[in-house]
């Protein structure tokens, strides 16, 4: 007797968790439906600006280069390694710390590791400006 009224118990708790569980996720549905609506009407006045659209394709290019395994860019909301420091204000900052403009600065770096980066992975002139162009959208956050 007393284990069939801890069964019963135990499936009350079950079936209860299963209903909560089943009404977080449709409330959760609708709230993430309802914002993919708001964002899309936020973004129409950029979209006609701006050719990239997404954080994620913005961060395509730093992701195939590999950049992102040392760096972060936040303000794109990409998430990368520690070893260098985060880009997302680097389209601005390089002259003034490297001496020489982001476009010079990814041909021929003037800093010890991105030298050897550079070196063993050379960027092709697309890619930099498409690398430079993510930085330029970053900064400009
Ligand atoms: C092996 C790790 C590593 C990789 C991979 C890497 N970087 Fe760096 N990067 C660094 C470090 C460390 C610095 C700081 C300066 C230095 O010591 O060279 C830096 C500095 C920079 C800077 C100057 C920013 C500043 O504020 O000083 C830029 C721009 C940059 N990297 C872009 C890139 C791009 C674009 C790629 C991909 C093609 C890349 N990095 C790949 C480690 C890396």
């Amino acid at each position: 007797m007393k284990n069939l009224a801890i069964i019963f118990l135990v499936s009350v708790a079950v079936g209860l968790a299963g209903g909560y569980t089943y009404f977080h996720f449709t409330n959760n549905d609708e709230t993430a439906a309802a914002k993919q609506e708001t964002a899309a009407v936020q973004k129409k006045p950029t979209a006609l600006t701006q050719t990239t659209s997404t954080s994620s394709k913005e961060g395509e290019i730093l992701k195939q280069k590999g950049c992102l395994s040392c760096h972060s860019v936040s303000k794109l909301n990409l998430q990368g390694g520690t070893t260098g420091p985060d880009l997302s204000n680097a389209y601005k900052v390089v002259e003034g710390k490297h001496g020489k403009p982001i476009e010079e600065f990814l041909k021929e770096p003037t800093s010890a590791v991105m030298s050897g980066v550079i070196k063993s992975n050379p960027l092709t002139d697309e890619e930099r400006a498409a690398i430079i162009q993510v930085l330029k959208t970053a900064s400009e956050k």
